[in-house]
């Protein structure tokens, strides 16, 4: 006889999560269900395994055990990446923003009009990315709205929780084939949006994205702003990344006291908003952000392959503004967030060595940002980010000590240091198995035809 399984999942064994008050909190010999709906059902102390598998319909043969030196952590969180850039990542990374942006990016974007090359590129970004363990993606695409939405398909069918966004620029472009008119961009934005929206997907939203103030007339933006408001949407664009962007946008909106203002003005700067760096922004600045609630995508890989600064991230948390972090493919070279932890904390240090007053950050504190921080930076955080009752089990299943991978462990090491060394060493060897929303979408089961 068969019956529907109350419980999609039972685990026992470690799971290490942040929360509001603790970066890192350490669960030893738990057990945590995950409900036919794929969120977290309970998680308790093995003495009360007899009382749940009663309350929740599950028999104890059904429990997974993890084996030593696994533990659960949830799954991290990429809170800026350009799915079409991964074409080159690893190279091109000899030029300052603006130069970089017309000699590689436009003219590697504009291959985009083909849904081939979009195919091919998008899905090994889209697999790669949820190897590395990341489990939200919030993805630029191009200006092409089917590509577009060839990336939206694509996560939807690897079980990647997505924003994805058709990017809008309607000037300032090396190429004048990949440039849209004002009233391209906005009739494309609207049917990106509504062909999306219908399709559906369960974990992949629209984000109104804008490319930066450069690359969009004020009349753009003001519409892109309007878009959002009247359809409750994300926004994600780019700000303050480079000293010559900053300078160039001051002179173009000179009606504007800064570049926070720039997206402000236009109504840009919502509770749903993420921006891109923000490395050269002001303390006024910040408190606008904090004010309008949007947030930073901290991005150390690209800011540094570019040259572009060296973003104080103890800063932004001292003024309130949430943060999360990003790879920014291909300004970063590398598609894991795990190398953004690393360089999020190498940043920090290279502050501090600057300017010994600085206070560096904890690894504790930067797995934060990977994870639940990113989560609060896209406002996913009410079901994601964490593994409290109620919220989408998006989670890594991780051997620190995986067989051929490239960590080494004494055998007494207890779980905050087998975390601390996945951070600072680990890499796909180790992870697993990854879920979102509770489906196990590695290994992949999806294949391409
Ligand atoms: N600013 C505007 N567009 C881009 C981009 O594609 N990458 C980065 N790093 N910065 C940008
Ligand atoms: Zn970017």
């Amino acid at each position: 006889h068969t019956t529907t399984a109350a419980m999609k999942h039972v685990f026992r064994g470690t799971f290490i999560h942040s929360t509001q008050q603790t970066p890192v909190e350490i669960l030893e010999d738990a057990l945590l269900g995950v409900n036919a709906d794929g969120k977290v059902a309970f998680i308790a102390k093995p003495e009360e395994l007899n009382k749940l598998s009663e309350t929740f319909g599950f028999t104890p043969a059904e429990v997974t055990h993890l084996a030593q030196h696994e533990f659960f952590m949830p799954g991290m969180v990429d809170t800026h990446i350009h799915a079409p850039q991964y074409s080159y990542a690893g190279t091109a990374l000899d030029m300052p923003l603006l130069q970089w942006l017309n000699t590689y990016t436009f003219p590697a974007e504009s291959r985009f009009k083909s849904l081939d090359i979009a195919n091919e590129v998008y899905t090994q970004v889209v697999k790669r990315t949820l190897r590395n363990g990341t489990t939200t993606a919030c993805y630029f695409a191009t200006i092409h709205t089917d590509a577009s939405l060839l990336l939206a398909q694509i996560t939807n069918d690897f079980g990647q929780r997505a924003l994805v966004g058709k990017v809008c620029m309607d000037k300032n472009s090396s190429l004048k084939h990949y440039k849209e008119t004002m009233q391209e961009s906005q009739e494309e934005t609207c049917r990106f949006i509504s062909e999306l929206l219908n399709k559906k997907y369960p974990l992949v939203k629209p984000v109104v994205t804008p490319r930066y103030a450069l690359s969009c007339t004020g009349a753009l933006l003001g519409q892109l702003g309007a878009i959002a408001k009247n359809n409750h949407l994300h926004i994600q664009s780019h700000i303050s990344e480079n000293l010559d962007e900053v300078k160039l946008v001051k002179e173009l909106f000179p009606e504007c006291t800064s570049y926070t203002d720039v997206y402000h003005k236009h109504n840009l700067l919502t509770d749903k908003t993420v921006m891109a760096h923000g490395c050269h922004l002001t303390d006024e600045e910040l408190d606008l952000f904090r004010e309008t609630g949007a947030s930073l995508s901290h991005c150390p890989n690209s800011n540094i392959s570019l040259c572009s600064g060296l973003l104080n991230v103890r800063n932004v948390l001292n003024h309130k503004v949430k943060l999360g972090l990003g790879t920014d493919i291909a300004g970063g070279y590398s598609a894991s967030i795990l190398d953004a932890v690393r360089k999020t904390l190498d940043v920090s240090k290279v502050l501090t060595i600057l300017e010994p007053e600085n206070d560096v950050l904890t690894f504790e504190e930067v797995f934060r940002l990977a994870t639940l921080g990113g989560s609060q930076a896209l406002s996913i955080d009410d079901h994601t980010g964490n593994f409290v009752v109620g919220k989408d089990f998006d989670a890594l299943r991780v051997n620190a000590a995986a067989p051929g991978g490239p960590i080494d462990i004494i055998d007494c090491e207890g779980p905050k240091v087998l975390l601390e060394k996945f951070l600072n060493l680990g890499d796909d060897r180790n992870i697993l198995e990854v879920f979102v929303a509770g489906r196990r979408v590695v290994p992949f089961t999806y294949q391409v035809v």
